[in-house]
């Protein structure tokens, strides 16, 4: 779908998400030819530069961060769309100089590519200079709050300045080419949704694994822990994704009202269904406290839960979410394992089977379903599961290989001024809603998280909670 003419400005535009994932996302577009001549990129922040200065910043990102360009040239000529304003944040400084870049007669994006709290400083001083007008959209990154009660004060300092329908809060899993695929396979095949409830789904499991550590974020990781980190908005988004009931359309507030309607169906957690866990060191590097600074940290890097969607569709059936860092293998999967079939006609020795459609966000994007069938040969009937294999690489050419990154999703959506794929202000406080009774209850029992080795699959007592079940975990492999 071709976009309209935009100015995008990117507050924090020398920061590393900008750098990482912005800015070479706009780059891949340009290059892909979806950006209008005239669009224009402006980084702001505090630090003093020029264009030429921000236009080599801007080059050396894209150069370290996967750029895409087939010919140098194109590079050069993107360039030319991107300049640069200092302002303050928190001053007068600049802002009339950003006003003054800014076109009338196109779309206008402002990318708060900041922590929030700055996010109110700038909502207020868009107004204030006169930048925004009524159908400029911004645009907020996660974290979005600590808990509920910051969430509603964001949502409420961004209100007083910007209608909803101009907000556009990221979660980056939203934009993943095998996120939206999910819904594709939901609702755009009779095959799945028939089935697609308890009486014939065991169980859902959500693994987010990740190979790395929390790096060099560790005063922010060691504040949220991987309850705040990942469950209460990836983890979360994909469990909406899986459990909603099929919207009446593809579009913002049905999508979302669904969305919502999960979240706030979702039980409380026990508290003996949750398993959080902390890295511990290895010949090779030193363990979680090393790398947050803080020998007495509490937090976790990995959680496990057992979740329950109280509604008609779901009752009984539980969803398993699990995420963590240093784990064996970098590996986000969705699996729906069905139940066995209600009577089996080949006897016991036929074993017990049952189908799993497997879906692999990342790496090797794809869906696998195991299906069951009579192993070869005559020695009588004897069952084995096959996976019928889709990986989009190879089902789809090239085309599947070439999975644009989240963020290029995401920004061109802001500008052709589609919301569906974003966060609603009340899914974000139901979303903590749910996740602070968790977090409060071991903060105030004093739990510790159970230790566990770099490169296992977590803590023993996440096998346990699937064991305890009689059910087990898929293994986390790349
Ligand atoms: C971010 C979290 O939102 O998502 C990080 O803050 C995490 O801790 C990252 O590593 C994972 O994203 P992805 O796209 O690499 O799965």
């Amino acid at each position: 779908i071709p976009v309209d003419s935009f100015d995008l400005v990117i507050f924090g535009g020398t920061g590393d998400l900008a750098r990482r994932k912005i800015l070479p996302g706009l780059f891949r577009r340009f290059c892909a030819g979806q950006m209008p001549p005239e669009a224009q990129i402006v980084g702001a922040a505090r630090t003093e530069m020029d264009d030429a200065g921000f236009r080599d910043m801007v080059r050396a990102a894209i150069d370290e961060f996967g750029g895409g360009a087939e010919d140098p040239g194109q590079l050069d000529s993107f360039l030319e769309r991107v300049g640069y304003v200092a302002v303050d944040a928190k001053g007068d400084g600049g802002w009339k100089a950003l006003k003054d870049r800014l076109r009338d007669d196109c779309v206008r994006a402002f990318y708060f590519s900041v922590g929030p709290a700055l996010f109110g400083d700038l909502a207020e001083r868009l107004r204030a200079f006169g930048l925004a007008t009524e159908t400029s959209r911004i645009v907020v990154e996660k974290p979005f709050g600590h808990d509920l009660e910051s969430a509603r004060a964001l949502n409420r300092e961004l209100a007083q300045y910007f209608d909803e329908t101009q907000i556009y809060r990221i979660d980056h899993y939203l934009g993943k080419e095998t996120v939206q695929n999910l819904m594709a396979v939901r609702f755009g095949n009779v095959l799945f949704e028939p089935l697609w409830n308890a009486q014939f789904v065991d169980h859902i499991q959500i693994t987010v694994a990740e190979t790395v550590g929390v790096g060099g974020r560790g005063g922010y990781y060691d504040d949220s822990g991987a309850m705040r980190d990942m469950v209460q908005n990836h983890l979360m988004q994909l469990l909406c994704l899986i459990a909603m009931e099929p919207p009446a359309q593809f579009e913002p507030d049905s999508v979302r009202d669904e969305k919502l309607k999960v979240i706030r169906a979702l039980d409380p957690v026990e508290p003996h269904h949750i398993v959080r866990g902390q890295y511990g060191a290895d010949e090779k590097q030193p363990g979680y406290r090393a790398h947050v600074e803080n020998e007495r940290s509490r937090t976790e890097s990995f959680v496990a839960l057992k979740a329950h969607v109280s509604n008609w569709r779901w009752a009984g059936t539980p969803f398993y979410l699990r995420t963590g860092k240093m784990l064996r293998a970098r590996t986000s999967e969705i699996a729906v394992v069905f139940k066995d079939a209600p009577h089996s006609i080949f006897g016991a020795e036929a074993g017990r089977h049952n189908n799993v459609l497997a879906i692999r966000l990342q790496p090797n994007e794809g869906m696998t379903l195991d299906v069951t069938i009579k192993e070869p040969g005559p020695g009588g009937m004897r069952l084995v599961d096959v996976p019928l294999d889709m990986t989009f690489a190879d089902a789809l050419g090239p085309d599947g290989a070439n999975v644009p990154d989240a963020y290029e999703r995401l920004v061109m959506d802001v500008i052709r001024g589609n919301q569906t794929l974003f966060m609603r202000g009340d899914e974000v406080e139901a979303a903590w809603a749910w996740t602070d009774p968790m977090i409060d209850g071991w903060e105030a029992r004093g739990d510790v998280p159970k230790p566990y080795d770099p490169g296992s699959s977590g803590p023993e007592d996440a096998l346990m909670l699937l064991h305890r079940d009689g059910r087990r975990w898929r293994d986390i492999k790349a």
